[in-house]
């Protein structure tokens, strides 16, 4: 049946030579398409669910480490936290590339609520439980030339198409600005949360990155009201916002034993996930005129919006 599906649908190849196809007016990988169309058919969201989603290389680790650290402060203390000894994509399990890639119909059920769960994909491919229900959905993307060059990090280092020798730089771009990359067009995913947070500010949370970076303890604050959970003047005075924080900041999780080697999902390299960590590491790779080609997509893209990017 899905066989047949793809059959239907138009193909391209990634820059990094990994095959996508196009669903819904998105360039889907399609490695993960079966989980993607079971976990739209079976996947039912509780009120109480927290559901992560980002654009890929984002940030999606370090939500996960704050929400999961915002979420369970009072069963774990910071110096007890999980996330010393675990991965935070095994404490935040991913819908696509793990629990509906390894079986069609995963038992969710008997995951203590609140349940936190991690997705890539488009707003409009949701499952529609997730987006009539209750619970809550947390967007988190970041300026797009950042998202490129931390994507082609990730994508090299992890040889993911061990034969295919990958698109050049320029190439690479040259795709990127027509929008066809892993879940692109990168500016109709991020207008389908915006869009949808614009609708319903108390279902939708849309979080950039270089805002998290600029102050992170106003947005840990923001999470925890947004979520429902705001901090009481007692943790204040205990200084837990700052502890997560801390907790989750990129040098720390970085270093971590449990971060520094061994993989997740037995295939991408865990220290692959803690690269640099920084705002406007592109200026490093991408010349003038590539930035200027940008901003006139941007423009293009996102002009009257509300939402833009700095480069
Ligand atoms: P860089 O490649 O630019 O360093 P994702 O988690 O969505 O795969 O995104 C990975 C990007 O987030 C990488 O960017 C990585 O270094 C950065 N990152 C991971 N953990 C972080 C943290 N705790 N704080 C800030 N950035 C983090």
């Amino acid at each position: 049946e899905v066989q047949e599906l793809l059959q239907t649908l138009e193909q391209q190849t990634n820059w990094d030579g990994s095959p996508l196809v196009k669903y819904d007016g998105f360039w889907l990988p399609a490695l993960f398409f079966r989980s993607i169309l079971s976990f739209q058919k079976y996947f039912k969201a509780k009120d109480s669910d927290v559901i992560l989603t980002s654009f890929p290389k984002s940030g999606t680790t370090w939500s996960k480490a704050l929400n999961y650290s915002i979420v369970n402060r009072n069963v774990y203390a910071i110096d007890q936290s999980p996330l010393l000894t675990c991965n935070p994509h095994a404490l935040v399990p991913p819908l696509e590339h793990d629990l509906y890639y390894l079986q069609d119909n995963p038992d969710l059920g008997n995951i203590p609520s609140p349940r936190i769960f991690s997705s890539h994909i488009p707003f409009n491919v949701l499952p529609a439980s997730i987006r009539e229900s209750k619970c809550k959905i947390i967007y988190l993307c970041r300026n797009p030339l950042d998202q490129f060059i931390s994507h082609r990090h990730f994508s090299l280092k992890n040889k993911f198409q061990n034969d295919v020798v990958p698109l050049e730089l320029d190439e690479a771009f040259d795709r990127f600005c027509q929008g066809i990359h892993s879940s692109g067009p990168f500016w109709d995913h991020m207008l389908g949360f915006w869009n949808a947070h614009l609708k319903n500010p108390e279902k939708v949370l849309f979080l950039k990155y270089e805002d998290l970076k600029e102050d992170i303890a106003f947005h840990i604050r923001k999470i925890a009201e947004f979520l429902g959970y705001p901090f009481t003047e007692e943790e204040e005075k205990q200084g837990l916002v700052e502890q997560i924080a801390k907790l989750c900041s990129f040098e720390n999780l970085k270093n971590l034993e449990v971060n520094r080697s061994g993989y997740v999902h037995g295939v991408v390299e865990k220290s692959s996930f803690f690269r640099k960590g920084k705002v406007g590491d592109w200026t490093n790779y991408l010349t003038p005129a590539m930035a200027e080609r940008f901003r006139e997509i941007m423009e293009i893209k996102f002009g009257g919006t509300g939402l833009m990017f700095k480069i």
